[in-house]
């Protein structure tokens, strides 16, 4: 059986140079090297061969089978090359075009504000002191000088959990427990932060639930004059070096004397404007010295030792420092009001 093997091989090579991908060149491979495949066919064929060309014809089976097989396996990487190359183009990145940057948020107004507090304080070798937002009856009032039948004991006033429990309605609680811990390792310094509640109606002043950073420093000499100077400090980082302070004589149960500050208004620099309702002045924090008898409750001798406390609302400094004027925005979560707040960090 005469074969035109010098034919066969042509047509194998053009067949096997059209693949033009990966799938058409392994059909080619099964229909040319495959258990049915053209090359089978001619070795079965064998059996028909005259026995005299058996040799000669197995031989250009073979050669041909031997080529097949070589391209084909050359084209496959020439394919997978291809296939690489194409998908890297597909796969461009053009890294001149300018970024997608994506949508990135700021802290918060009142973590910032409260968090420069601690900042002013922490610069002065205070510590931080946290405490448990539903706290005992005991530590909110009894230790600090609030007698049952004072009227910030009142219902109207605290959100109660139990007789004994309820949600802190100032951070005075820190303190109160401070002076427990450390009644034995004086003096003490530490700020106090964190969310209070009241039972109050929600309006463009009051919320149910604000946050106040509280100060406490207790030891020996501690005196009205160093209230003064660390309240200055606070007034003019917090509204500017040129800030003048006032104190007033106010009432607190845990401070005797007990004081209100006022700021000189940062906006008019104490000529008068709307913020400061034409006073020159801004009241912004109450404290005092610690009462003697808080300081006896928590068995630290009120002869040798003495303290002095304030506490700031954090969201009136920041509504005075912003210029903002309904305490509500600071808790609608309302992305353009926060947003806003970028310009300031
Ligand atoms: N606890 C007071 C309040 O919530 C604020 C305050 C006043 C705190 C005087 C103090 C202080 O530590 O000394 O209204």
């Amino acid at each position: 059986m005469a074969q035109n093997w010098k034919q066969l091989e042509k047509d194998f090579i053009a067949k096997i140079e059209s693949a033009e991908d990966l799938n058409s060149i392994e059909n080619i491979r099964i229909e040319l090297l495959g258990k049915k495949g053209q090359i089978s066919s001619l070795m079965t064929q064998m059996k028909d061969v005259p026995k005299e060309d058996k040799k000669e014809y197995g031989m250009a089976v073979n050669g041909l089978k031997q080529l097949t097989e070589s391209l084909i396996a050359q084209k496959i990487e020439t394919l997978k090359e291809k296939q690489m190359l194409r998908q890297l183009q597909d796969d461009r990145i053009d890294i001149t075009l300018p970024a997608n940057r994506g949508k990135y948020g700021t802290l918060h107004p009142l973590t910032v504000v409260q968090q420069e507090i601690e900042d002013i304080f922490i610069g002065m070798g205070y510590a931080v002191v946290e405490g448990p937002e539903v706290e005992l009856d005991l530590y909110n009032f009894e230790r600090a000088n609030i007698p049952a039948d004072h009227p910030s004991r009142d219902m109207q006033d605290t959100f109660y959990v139990d007789v004994n429990r309820l949600l802190r309605t100032q951070t005075t609680a820190i303190q109160m427990r401070v002076l427990e811990k450390e009644h034995d390792i004086l003096p003490i310094k530490v700020v106090c932060p964190g969310k209070v509640y009241r039972k109050d109606d929600d309006d463009a002043t009051h919320s149910h639930q604000f946050v106040q950073v509280e100060g406490l420093v207790v030891g020996e000499n501690i005196t009205l004059g160093d209230l003064k100077g660390s309240l200055e400090l606070l007034a003019r980082s917090m509204f500017g070096n040129s800030r003048e302070i006032r104190l007033r004589q106010s009432y607190f149960p845990f401070t005797e004397p007990s004081l209100e500050v006022d700021v000189s208004c940062h906006i008019c620099g104490g000529k008068g404007c709307p913020t400061c309702k034409y006073t020159g002045w801004i009241e912004i924090l109450g404290s005092g010295m610690v009462h003697p008898r808080v300081l006896e409750m928590a068995n630290i001798d009120s002869k040798k030792y003495s303290g002095f406390a304030f506490g700031v609302g954090v969201e009136r400094v920041a509504m005075l420092k912003y210029g903002v004027d309904d305490i509500r925005h600071f808790y609608a979560n309302n992305i353009r009001f926060l947003d806003t707040f970028k310009r300031f960090e």
